[in-house]
């Protein structure tokens, strides 16, 4: 296929701004298509809290952004992936983006999303006018971006930028982005086109049900999920929507970077090690053991925990579970996580209850995420939904097992094991209850004990999983090459 331009808008992109997975993938994708020769850049929002990483230039010329009754502007800044050539704008503009906060403020979603994501997707599309640059195809990012299709369609469809195809990639469908109507106008959108049904949900706007109505083609990030959010069970209210464009959605599961996380090379980590010498693997665990005041031992198990706390992960019913572990098992487990006040206050609970054997750190650390994910035994992922998941396979690379429930990503990615017979990664239950997590730790905690050498085997299957974005980057240039022709009527050459 001929070299595509194809411009990723995103909510997140790593090392810039990161509240979870979404940020990864935006940061990775991109360096993969580029290497495959297509022209790629992302425009992301310049949130207070953006991390300046790298050289960024100031664009000369302002940006005229046509939302809202009187113009606004964006002051763009440019700069590159970190490690390759990928362009990435970012837009400033005080009102919308002058705060530190990328989805919420401490007391929930911020009431400003609807005009603050309107003036992200309006902008790119304003930047690329002002570049000149027609993309072939726009990959959107999950609700904050589900009006760039819609604008496409409708306000720009007899515009030369009209021609470019859009997808629409479902992170997670549990935040669907509620607005107030106002946004329609906000947005200059003309209401006469829509059929009500595309917009609105209960009488409120819903951003993600207008991406999934009007992208020209449709992805999330797993086929096990990818199937899951048809049913009535895993939609979110929204199944009707995606049996509806069925025919349209395609499942690709998440890649990783696997140069930005190697245990051989990742600066984080107190010594590297790979799967033909697991030396430095001990001592990260020591260290790890260290710092959450454990008891430094190499022969406890030792599981790890790297997550949002949120209802979606299932941590709920780890904190359920604890108690039973603690009392029945001789395991240490470390978490790191913040979200959720009540878990929060839970964990930090279990840090004083169960001390020597339990740390929490509760914050956003991304030093410690690694140093976890190194240093442990066991990786615990007991989500209800996990539309793709990488800490799992982040946990895999760095020879560290994961314990996951089975479902979405989770299922595509790891192997349950399969004792005596040298198959599997990790260890897979299937319900999501504190019994199963009790249960499958347990199980983990007594291969562990009994039979190490199941253990190394299973450690080694885990680390030489091939995770990198090859495969998926070509699935999604395929994807690409689906919607283009959709949208023209004519294969990209
Ligand atoms: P999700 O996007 O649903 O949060 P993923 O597994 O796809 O789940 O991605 C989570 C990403 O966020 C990983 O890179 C993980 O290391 C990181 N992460 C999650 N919580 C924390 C935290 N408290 N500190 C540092 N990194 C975190
Ligand atoms: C979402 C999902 C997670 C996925 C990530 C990146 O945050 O919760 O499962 O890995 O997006 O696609």
């Amino acid at each position: 296929m001929r070299a595509l331009k194809i411009l990723f808008v995103t909510p997140e992109v790593e090392p810039f701004v990161k509240v979870g997975g979404l940020a990864d993938m935006v940061g990775a994708l991109p360096k993969e298509l580029a290497a495959l020769g297509h022209d790629v850049r992302i425009v992301c929002p310049a949130y207070g809290s953006v991390k300046r990483v790298g050289e960024w230039r100031a664009r000369p010329d302002a940006l005229g952004v046509d939302v809202g009754r009187t113009a606004q502007w964006a002051r763009t800044w440019e700069t590159v992936l970190p490690g390759s050539a990928v362009p990435v704008y970012f837009l400033e503009n005080q009102d919308f983006f002058g705060a530190a906060e990328v989805y919420d403020s401490p007391w929930g979603a911020r009431e400003d999303n609807d005009m603050r994501f309107a003036f992200l997707s309006r902008g790119a599309l304003a930047l690329c006018q002002q570049l000149g640059w027609v993309p072939d195809v726009m990959h959107c990012h999950d609700w904050t971006t589900g009006l760039l299709p819609v604008m496409l369609n409708t306000i720009l469809r007899d515009t030369p930028l009209g021609r470019a195809a859009t997808v629409f990639t479902i992170h997670n469908l549990e935040h669907q982005g509620y607005s107030p109507a106002r946004v329609v106008n906000f947005a200059r959108l003309p209401w006469g086109d829509f059929h009500r049904d595309q917009l609105v949900v209960g009488g409120e706007v819903n951003l993600m049900k207008t991406g999934l109505f009007h992208a020209t083609k449709l992805t999330t990030v797993s086929p096990t999920y990818a199937n899951e959010i048809r049913t009535r069970g895993g939609g979110f209210g929204l199944d009707p929507v995606l049996r509806f464009r069925a025919g349209d959605l395609v499942g690709i599961v998440n890649g990783i970077d696997d140069t930005a996380w190697d245990p051989a090379r990742d600066p984080a980590l107190p010594a590297n090690y790979s799967a033909a010498d697991l030396a430095g693997k001990a001592v990260c665990k020591a260290a790890l053991q260290e710092h959450f005041a454990l008891e430094v031992n190499p022969r406890v198990p030792l599981f790890g925990v790297v997550s949002r706390l949120a209802t979606q992960k299932g941590l709920d019913l780890l904190a359920d579970a604890l108690p039973h572990i603690m009392d029945r098992m001789k395991v240490q487990i470390v978490l790191l996580g913040s979200g959720d006040h009540g878990l929060e206050g839970s964990f930090k609970w279990a840090t004083h209850a169960y001390r020597g054997r339990f740390g929490a750190h509760l914050g956003f650390d991304g030093k410690l995420a690694r140093r976890i994910q190194a240093g442990g035994d066991f990786f615990l992922m007991p989500s209800r939904a996990e539309p793709c998941g990488l800490t799992q396979m982040y946990a895999m690379r760095y020879g560290t097992l994961p314990i996951v429930r089975a479902t979405g990503g989770l299922v595509d990615t790891v192997e349950n094991f399969a004792q005596g017979q040298g198959r599997g990664t990790g260890f897979v239950f299937q319900d999501p209850t504190a019994a199963a997590i009790f249960n499958t730790v347990g199980w983990a905690c007594a291969t562990y004990y009994d039979r190490p050498a199941e253990i190394a085997g299973l450690q080694q299957r885990a680390m030489a999983q091939d995770f990198s974005w090859r495969r998926s980057a070509a699935e999604y240039v395929q994807t690409y090459g689906w919607a283009i022709e959709r949208r023209t009527g004519r294969k990209p050459g």
